[in-house]
This record gives C-alpha cells, sequence and structure tokens, in this order.
C-alpha cells in the first residue's frame, strides 16, 4: 500500500490508480480528475491521504496463472529476498539518519545476497517494476539501482568482487539525501532553482560521507558525487569529463536514469520497458556512452515476464520466459490458442506491439 496525501495531488490530474481508504474501500477511480470540490468532499469526511494498492512483484503476479511453476517459485523467492533487502537496508538507512552509523558488513552481506539471488532468478529481477514511493523513495530506489548495478555488471563480466562493489555503490549512491532537509526531498512539487542548488549537494555530501565519515574506498564514493555527470559536461557537482568518471559512476547515471524513467509513480503509469530502452538509445551518445548504454540494455527485459503483447501472426500472448542474451525474442504463450512459440526458434515470430 502507498500512501499518498490530497495535498500532494494536483488540481486536474487524472488519476492512473484506483485510490482506496485504509480500510481497502475504493474511493476515487482510476481516470477521476481530481478537483478541489472532490478534494474538500474527502476532507470533509477526515480523508487527508489515500492509499494506491501497489508492489514492485504487482505485474508478475497478476499474469501468474500463464507461468510455469519454476518461474512461479522464482518470483517467490525473489519476493522473499528483495522484502528482506529492503527491511534489512531500511534498517540501516533509518539507523544512519538518527545516529550517523552504518554497519557496513550488513551492507556487504546485503549485496552480496542480492548477487547470488540475481544469479538465480536474473529473469525475474529482469521483470520488476520499480515503484515511487516519496516516504520509501531512497530505500527502494537504491535497491533498484543495486539490482540494476549487479545486472549490468553481468553484461560487463566484471569480476565476482567488483560485482560487489557496483551493487554497493548503487545502494550507498543517493545516501548524500538523507543530510538534505525533508521540505526539499519530499516536496511534491517542481523544486525551484534555488533548492534544486542544495539538492544538487546530495552528490558532495554522499562522497564525503562514505569516504570520510564512514570510510568506504574512494571508487564507491566517487560514485555518490560522480552519478549525476554526464558526457556533454551538463551534469553536476562538477560537470567533468566523461573520461574522467570511474565505471561504476557511468553505470549508475545509467542505471538512475532507466529506473526514475520506468518506475511508476502516482499520477502517471509507468514508461515501458521498450519505450524506455527506445529513450536511452536516443539520450546515449549526448549524455551518456552509447557503448555503455548497449552492454545495460543487454540484460534488461525488453519485455519483461507477464508482458502482454501481439504478434506479427496475429496472436495474443504473454511473456512467460526470458531467452538470456536475447531481449527481443522471449517465449509467448498465446492467450486464445494456449501455444508456446519460443521466438529464438521460430524465427519468422516476432512481437509486434505492447498491448495494455
Ligand atoms: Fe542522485
Amino acid at each position: 500500500m502507498e500512501k499518498i496525501y490530497l495535498s500532494e495531488i494536483e488540481n486536474g490530474t487524472p488519476i492512473a490508480y484506483d485510490l482506496c481508504n485504509d480500510k481497502g474501500t475504493v474511493l476515487v477511480k482510476k481516470g477521476t480528475q481530481i478537483t478541489e470540490a472532490l478534494k474538500k468532499k474527502l476532507q470533509k469526511n477526515n480523508i487527508i491521504f489515500l492509499m494506491k494498492d501497489t508492489s514492485p512483484f504487482d505485474n508478475l503476479e497478476n499474469s501468474m496463472e500463464h507461468l510455469d511453476e519454476t518461474v512461479i517459485n522464482q518470483i517467490q523467492e525473489t519476493k522473499k529476498v528483495y522484502k528482506q533487502t529492503f527491511a534489512q537496508l531500511s534498517r540501516e538507512f533509518e539507523t544512519f539518519k538518527s545516529s550517523d552509523r552504518l554497519d557496513k558488513k550488513m551492507v556487504a552481506d546485503i549485496a552480496k545476497n542480492l548477487v547470488v539471488s540475481i544469479s538465480n532468478n536474473q529473469q525475474v529481477y529482469m521483470s520488476i517494476q520499480g515503484i515511487r514511493n516519496k516516504d520509501v523513495y531512497t530505500y527502494l530506489h537504491s535497491i533498484d539501482v543495486s539490482i540494476f548495478m549487479i545486472l549490468f555488471g553481468k553484461s560487463l563480466q566484471l569480476e565476482a568482487s567488483e560485482m560487489v562493489d557496483a551493487a554497493i555503490a548503487g545502494m550507498l549512491h543517493d545516501i548524500g539525501k538523507m543530510k538534505i532537509p525533508d521540505r526539499i526531498l519530499l516536496k511534491p512539487k517542481k523544486l525551484l532553482p534555488e533548492e534544486m542548488e542544495i539538492m544538487k549537494k546530495h552528490t558532495i555530501y554522499g562522497y564525503d560521507i562514505l569516504k570520510n565519515h564512514l570510510g568506504y574506498s574512494e571508487i564507491i564514493a566517487r560514485v555518490a558525487k560522480e552519478h549525476h555527470e554526464r558526457m556533454d559536461k551538463g551534469g553536476y557537482p562538477n560537470a567533468v569529463g566523461w573520461e574522467k568518471l570511474h565505471l561504476f559512476s557511468k553505470m549508475v547515471a545509467i542505471c538512475d536514469i532507466y529506473d526514475a524513467i520506468t518506475a511508476q509513480r502516482i499520477y502517471k503509469k509507468p514508461m515501458l520497458p521498450h519505450k524506455a530502452i527506445e529513450y536511452l538509445m536516443t539520450v546515449a551518445g549526448i549524455h551518456l556512452e552509447r557503448e555503455l548504454v548497449r552492454k545495460f540494455i543487454y540484460n534488461i527485459a525488453v519485455y519483461p515476464l507477464g508482458t502482454k503483447v501481439l504478434l506479427n501472426t496475429g496472436e495474443k500472448g504473454i511473456v512467460i520466459n526470458i531467452n538470456k542474451g536475447f531481449p527481443l525474442r522471449p517465449m509467448v504463450k498465446t492467450t486464445d490458442t494456449n501455444k508456446i512459440r519460443n521466438l529464438l526458434i521460430e524465427l519468422t515470430v516476432f512481437i509486434k506491439e505492447v498491448l495494455e
């Protein structure tokens, strides 16, 4: 359940999801435009926030009936690890917020567990959906970026020890945000220029926290400082050249952007992966390095498990398996005829469109 305060919803915004009260009763139907009058009506009934029922596994669970047992087991396993990771990491971040202490061994263990779990359940990790909820934003975003870093690391064939460092770097890249005042960090509207300047400082704070305060390696600290730098020198804090950045910083820059555009938000549906990948390719060569973006995409599910698709044969179907290394050619189960079509074998069949 995701909590949304009425004050956060701008008038005139059509809501992308059903919203309910804390008992689960639907109060505002999907597609409704929020107006001042409606807000007043809700407030009169002492309703100051609504809940959106979401989890990163929603899209997978909606298509469970079509998936085979091995995949369902992988989903259950992944869910367990993801939940545990979230609980542990939130606890670490909360402790850090209140006492400036962080259990580095715990963080390393979380990263190692994720690396192992992703190796066993890669296609599920490729298919979970990022979620944006301001209350837990930093925590979930940190896990998502960490997962992307591991998948990316696989494409780049990083060594096992580098992989754990890449995962930790992804997990801690935004730790500097803990030093940004809530009125800016949680502001639902666009930041004013002077607020943006403060927000940008999370990079510098992050470096200082990781390097000087927690004693992390220069590499992990640099990622916090460098992950908003861009190839055209349009980034911050130092607008340095791309060639000066550490590989992990460039990787987080890509994961960070991808996660931001594919995550669900209150007002809009997430950009679907095939669209997000198209977007990444258009900024590749300008803000980001083309070759690296290509490698990143290699381990991203263009069509995640559970995606409803239309094939060029005219059949509708659901993606039930992702063929490793062939993101455009998954295994599809047709919905009317229950036929399995493995696009890796049936080379004349391809996905024409994603059905929403
Ligand atoms: Fe950041």
